[in-house]
């Protein structure tokens, strides 16, 4: 962290969390360990972005892909999301930390909701980081369901056609008020995105990481924000910006 300077943390990253069943096949585990285990390398990494002044960190938690997995495996990150929020809440709450949830919140079942809309309310006056978790979330249902919603004002006559802009489509999107990630990280190897912000992520820096997330500690975090810091992000113009926030 020592070698990071506050003008080179990316304002926002957001990661792809992937490799947890993996890490488990690899040590002859179930993979609910991996999953397990993938909860603590989520606290070390809300402490790291804390400590290193990232302002937003958002981590994909469950996509809305992810309901094809087995039942049983379904069942277990239900189980492991509601008891880190159950047992989380308090300490991140206390950390200042103001918890966003993107994704579709509509027909999920049993106590989920609540424990979500719990997390957002109970944090939504704190001023530390912003932690932005995906949970049901994929990109293109994301924007699908914004483009019904404004879809909708038009029918109703309360917007014009023509004042559908991409300032108005991001506000319309679940990060609405949350500036675009400048910087997105995979573990795992795996090099795509996965329906993963994809409007959000237009100009983001890309960085792909061979440790699987449970593996993800600190010294790889703080290595990929150094790895970030020599990146020339240049937004379609010929220079490189002179901040490397965007915001939007
Ligand atoms: C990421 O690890 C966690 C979620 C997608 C919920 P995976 O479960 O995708 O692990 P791999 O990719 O099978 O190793
Ligand atoms: C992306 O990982 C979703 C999350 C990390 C929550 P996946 O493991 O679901 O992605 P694919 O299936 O390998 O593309
Ligand atoms: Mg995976």
């Amino acid at each position: 962290m020592n070698q990071l300077s506050p003008s080179t943390v990316p304002a926002h990253v957001a990661i792809i969390m992937d490799g947890n069943g993996r890490w488990a096949n690899a040590r002859g585990l179930p993979r609910a360990m991996g999953h397990r285990k993938g909860v603590e390398a989520v606290r070390e990494a809300v402490k790291t972005a804390a400590e290193c002044g990232i302002s937003y960190l958002t981590l994909f938690a469950f996509s809305s892909e992810n309901w094809s997995r087995p039942e049983s495996e379904v069942s277990d990150l239900m189980g492991l999301l509601k008891a880190f929020i159950r047992r989380d809440l308090a300490v991140l709450h206390k950390q200042n930390v103001r918890i966003r949830i993107i994704g579709d919140k509509t027909n999920l079942s049993g106590d989920i909701l609540p424990l979500l809309l719990e997390a957002e309310e109970t944090t939504r006056a704190n001023t530390g980081i912003t932690l932005v978790i995906a949970f049901n979330y994929g990109a293109r249902d994301e924007i699908a369901r914004a483009a019904r919603q404004l879809a909708a004002e038009v029918a109703a006559g309360r917007l014009e056609a023509s004042a559908i802009t991409s300032e108005r489509i991001g506000a319309a999107l679940d990060t609405a008020g949350i500036p675009d990630p400048d910087l997105v990280i995979r573990t795992s190897g795996e090099e795509r995105l996965s329906n993963f912000l994809l409007w959000q992520a237009a100009y983001a820096e890309l960085m792909f990481i061979p440790e699987f997330w449970p593996d993800f500690s600190r010294d790889t975090f703080v290595a990929a924000l150094s790895r970030y810091a020599m990146r020339e992000r240049r937004f379609g113009g010929l220079q490189p910006a002179t901040t490397l926030a965007t915001g939007s």
